[in-house]
């Protein structure tokens, strides 16, 4: 029986009747796909290959360091049983160009937006130009390895049996390392202080049963994540998933300066100055979902998900939040009825801080540049998923409706709309128009790739 990827129940990974192309897409699928890997720290290497055939031996030489997603989901469930750590993650991508280098015709890929590459997409994404990208994302990037693990050591050994594998033709374009952020709580967090990474499309019985919602379902169909492998022996048994990966620098002295102006200009007083970030995050610092609460919840659970915007026209999370520019949660199945849109995000904080992330401490204490996001997520078409959002909802300023503004975090092009956002929380009355905050998120470089199974790196 063929995979059956629009099956509407989630996959059941564990279960004894498992069909047996199911199998075989598990045993050959790489991790942090379906669940994300632990991956406190990253290292990211991109690769230029100078031969063909050296490039071929180098991605097959590999394998031994890679796991598959059943052994990578073996792993989850023994570490929460008994605390046994798990092994370090191994992953691989193949940009269009690589592919090409390496010999192969990329005609069977579907995906556009990874025919063109990222350079190319630029004016659809409205990206800044190649020249001002770093140099390494001005190169002709051929593969991207990631290397993560919840610790360093790991991660620096399997970097360096990485870096030994690499044929003398080949040569490493550049590197970025990865470093998750925590807060007191120990959440993971972005770098202007939010816990990030919490809603998540998913695609296991395990996972969905541990997140059970009334408003919202968080399930999706493995349509949304994988394609089948087309350079695989058997592209009905081998999948990959699309990744895009986006350096996103971030100033945060701006952003938390933005978060005082609004505050100021809405005239919020007291505790209800923090409302002005949650407003352009569309949760607090915590992870309360605005839409739930008007001010940070301390109830044990503030990082809600079980929520929609079906009741709220913009009064208690403005339609111009991020998170609700990015996934309106119309219906149960938000996103869906527009194609399918949300992405498994996997991104990684880079730089480190001497302050502290999330505290209340003044913007002039904060770092202008240095820091930011790896974004990084996977998708089954990256046109339909992480172009359309970042191209038609997040930089139109008339989406979901006129005057509604660029997305305050990520929206990229001039920011001319004015916008309005309500004077307290749950209120139908809005503030006078305003100018946006400013873009403080910069995109420094980036590239698509495609993860192939490891059927198609042993066939190398
Ligand atoms: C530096 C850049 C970024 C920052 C600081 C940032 C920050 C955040 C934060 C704090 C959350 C809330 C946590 C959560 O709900 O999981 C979030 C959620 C989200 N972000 Fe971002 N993000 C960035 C880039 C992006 C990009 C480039 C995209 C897509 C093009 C994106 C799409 C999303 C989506 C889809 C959600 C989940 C929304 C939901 O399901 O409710 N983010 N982001």
């Amino acid at each position: 029986m063929p995979v059956d990827l629009g099956n509407t129940k989630p996959l059941a990974w564990d279960s004894a009747d498992l069909d047996a192309d199911t199998r075989a897409m598990l045993d050959n699928l790489q991790p942090n796909i379906l669940q994300p890997h632990t991956r406190e720290h990253l290292s990211v290497l991109f690769v230029h290959f100078g031969d063909g055939a050296d490039g071929r031996r180098f991605l097959r030489s590999l394998v031994p360091l890679m796991k598959s997603a059943r052994k990578h989901l073996e792993e989850v469930r023994a570490f929460r049983e008994s605390a046994t750590p798990g092994t370090v993650y191994v992953g691989v991508g193949i940009s269009k160009a690589g592919y090409l280098a390496l010999g192969h015709a990329t005609n069977k890929f579907t995906d556009n937006a990874f025919k063109s590459g990222m350079k190319r997409r630029k004016d659809t994404l409205s990206d800044p130009p190649v020249g001002d990208w770093e140099i390494p994302y001005q190169k002709e990037i051929h593969a991207v390895i990631l290397i993560g693990d919840a610790t360093k050591a790991p991660v620096t050994a399997a970097r360096a049996k990485v870096v030994e594998l690499l044929p003398a033709t080949a040569g490493i374009l550049g590197e970025e390392t990865g470093l998750a952020q925590r807060n007191p709580e120990g959440k993971g967090i972005e770098h202007f202080g939010y816990v990030d990474g919490r809603s998540q499309p998913l695609f296991l019985a395990d996972q969905v049963a541990e997140e059970k919602g009334v408003n919202w379902n968080p399930f999706f169909p493995l349509s949304h994540i994988l394609a089948a492998d087309p350079l695989a022996p058997k592209p009905d048994q081998h999948f990959g998933t699309y990744l895009v990966f986006r350096k996103l620098e971030q100033n945060v002295r701006a952003f938390r300066q933005a978060e005082k102006d609004l505050a100021d200009s809405l005239g919020l007083t007291g505790e209800d100055r923090e409302r002005a970030g949650a407003m352009l995050v569309g949760r607090f610092r915590n992870g309360t979902p605005l839409r739930l609460h008007g001010k940070p919840s301390s109830d044990g659970w503030p990082t809600q998900n079980d929520f929609s915007y079906r009741d709220d026209p913009g009064g208690k999370c403005p339609v111009s939040a991020h998170i609700r520019k990015t996934t309106p949660r119309e219906t149960r199945d938000g996103g869906l009825e527009r194609g399918g849109v949300m992405m498994a995000r996997r991104g990684q904080t880079y730089g480190t801080r001497t302050d502290n992330p999330w505290d209340d401490a003044p913007p002039e204490t904060r770092p202008t540049g240095g820091v930011g996001l790896l974004f990084m997520a996977f998708n089954s078409s990256l046109q339909d998923q992480f172009e359309f959002m970042q191209q038609a909802w997040a930089n139109d300023p008339d989406f979901p409706e006129p005057g509604t503004g660029q997305d305050p975090i990520i929206g990229q092009g001039k920011r001319t709309v004015e916008v309005r956002f309500p004077e307290s929380w749950g209120s139908t009355k809005l503030s006078p128009p305003q100018k946006q905050i400013p873009q403080t998120v910069t995109m420094k470089g980036g590239e698509y790739f495609f993860m192939p199974s490891l059927a198609y790196l042993k066939s190398l």
